[in-house]
């Protein structure tokens, strides 16, 4: 694919890395960011992705940052909008954009969990604007929803896809704007079984990730459930759901003890506990061990696709 030119609004935790991910796939990146602070950390934090990937240090050139949002889309094709989670905030900025880019460049937000629907309502040309829900870091996971909103033309859902897929990413079509999605939706399913066994005293939430880790999650990277049932053979997954799903968790919202943890101030590792117990050793270990996994997997795909 011909270099083009990118923005991005936010140069934040998701930020830097969609810019990142963009600049090693040829681009080039202008980011908008208007804290200072933030916007001063950005070649450090995007010289940290370069000596963890150990790409090219010729592609952090192809990216430029700015305290204003006009010259950061000057002639862009594309903008990717990583700007916090509000509404109001994120309909200012595609306001802006509107009147900054071309009519046919194309909107993308990369909202966890406003619909895109609800960020280009405003806009004159609304086909352009396309959910691309990115995962944390997005430099590492491999996966971004390219999200159809009811206005969305399906050329700018090709064109994203196309894109992603040539920046190396797995790119896949949501054709419907629904809450979380689909990967948050499965995510969350999970986690509400898992806090109602808990909650039950079925067992610890230690045990819980060991299951997940130890059992299904093994093999979860190269067998999707879809094609797990498929292999188990569908009436064994049909006479598995007439005796369990009258079992799993209905709570209506979330539930109680997930509500009264965050009421005590048990928010996690950032408290020392949350569903489990932390110290700043044990939490950084996890993020470490994270790293490093995800790092050598991208790694990987590079040898593979070289
Ligand atoms: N963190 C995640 O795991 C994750 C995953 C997927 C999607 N998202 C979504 O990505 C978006 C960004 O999240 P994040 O985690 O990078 O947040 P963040 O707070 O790290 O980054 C947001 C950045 O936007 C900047 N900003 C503030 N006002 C702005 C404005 N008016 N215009 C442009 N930039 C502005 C902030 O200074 C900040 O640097 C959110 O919509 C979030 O829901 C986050």
């Amino acid at each position: 694919m011909r270099a083009q030119r990118i923005g991005v609004i936010g140069g934040g935790l998701m930020g830097h890395g969609i810019a990142y991910l963009l600049a090693a796939a040829g681009h080039s990146v202008g980011v908008f960011e208007p804290v200072a602070e933030i916007r001063g950390s950005l070649p450090q934090r995007l010289q940290s992705i370069l000596d963890l990937l150990g790409d090219d240090p010729a592609l952090l050139s192809r990216i430029d940052a700015h305290d204003r949002l006009a010259p950061a889309v000057q002639g862009v094709t594309f903008v990717f909008e990583a700007a916090p989670e509000k509404l109001p905030l994120k309909q200012g900025i595609f306001a802006e954009l509107e009147s900054a880019v071309a009519p046919d460049a194309i909107l993308a937000s990369n909202s966890s969990a406003i619909p895109s629907t609800e960020i280009g309502r405003n806009l004159k040309h609304r086909e352009r604007v396309v959910g691309t829900h990115f995962w944390n870091p997005p430099h590492l996971v491999p996966l971004v929803e390219v999200i159809q909103n009811e206005k969305t033309s399906p050329e700018v859902v090709r064109k994203t896809m196309e894109l992603l897929r040539d920046a190396g990413k797995t790119a896949v079509h949501v054709r419907r704007d629904v809450p979380g999605f689909v990967g948050n939706r499965l995510q969350h399913a999970m986690k509400r079984e898992a806090i109602a066994l808990v909650a039950a005293g079925v067992c610890d939430a230690e045990t819980i990730d060991t299951v997940v880790k130890a059992g299904f999650g093994a093999r979860t990277a190269v067998l999707g459930p879809m094609e797990q049932s498929d292999l188990v053979g569908l009436n064994l997954t049909l006479d598995i759901a007439e005796v369990l799903y009258q079992e799993l968790d209905r709570t209506a919202g979330p539930h109680p003890f997930l509500r009264e943890k965050v009421a005590a101030g048990k928010l996690g590792m950032k408290t020392g506990e949350g569903l489990r117990q932390w110290t700043p050793a044990t939490a950084d270990a996890v993020r470490q061990r994270l790293s490093r996994f995800l790092a050598e997997q991208a790694k990987a795909r590079k040898k593979e696709s070289a």
